[in-house]
């Protein structure tokens, strides 16, 4: 049974899929991303999904990708923003390296900038995003083994970070 070596979580704008990517370039391993698994699972888009299903059946698609990524896949691991709100999503990631990167408001409405394709953001982007980080950075804190910050860092100097935290 194999496990990734990093799974990264955090809001939408945080920079999971473009800091995974980063890494697992410089270890040589490859990248997984569990909004791209629940994708090719179901078919269809995620925003798709959200409209003809809603929420919590994208939350159970999910929750199964994630249960599949964590057994079978050993490089790096991008969770979408919102995996950690499933309970059961939260006990798969126990015993794993996980890290949240943490996003201040300026910088994920500047990262996701009208958050299209990105269901949970239709009407203002600003104030869903707020109300996104304030319901859910305890969730992400209560995961995580390590934080790393990502305001006003360029993708590279988050990976610095990550690589020399689990160098350690
Ligand atoms: C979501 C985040 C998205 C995607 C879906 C729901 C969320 O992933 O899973 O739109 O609840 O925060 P990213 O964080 O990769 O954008």
């Amino acid at each position: 049974m194999s496990a990734p070596r990093v799974v990264l979580v955090g809001p939408m704008g945080a920079g999971k899929t473009t800091v995974a990517t980063l890494l697992a370039g410089r270890w040589g391993v490859a990248v997984r991303d569990t909004d791209h698994d629940v994708e090719a699972t179901a078919g269809r888009e995620i925003s798709e999904i959200f409209v003809d299903d809603g929420e919590a059946a994208f939350r159970e698609l999910e929750r199964a990708a994630v249960a599949t990524a964590l057994a079978e896949h050993d490089g790096v691991l991008a969770l979408g923003g919102g995996a950690v709100l499933d309970p059961a999503t939260r006990e798969l990631l126990a015993g794993h390296t996980v890290v949240f990167l943490s996003v201040g408001l300026s910088d994920a409405v500047k990262r996701v900038g009208l958050g299209v394709g990105r269901p949970l953001l239709l009407g203002n982007v600003r104030a869903r995003i707020k109300a996104l980080l304030d319901e859910r950075t305890p969730v992400y804190e209560q995961v995580a083994t390590h934080t790393v910050s990502t305001d006003a860092r360029s993708p590279e100097d988050v990976a610095d970070e990550i690589d020399a935290l689990l160098e350690a």
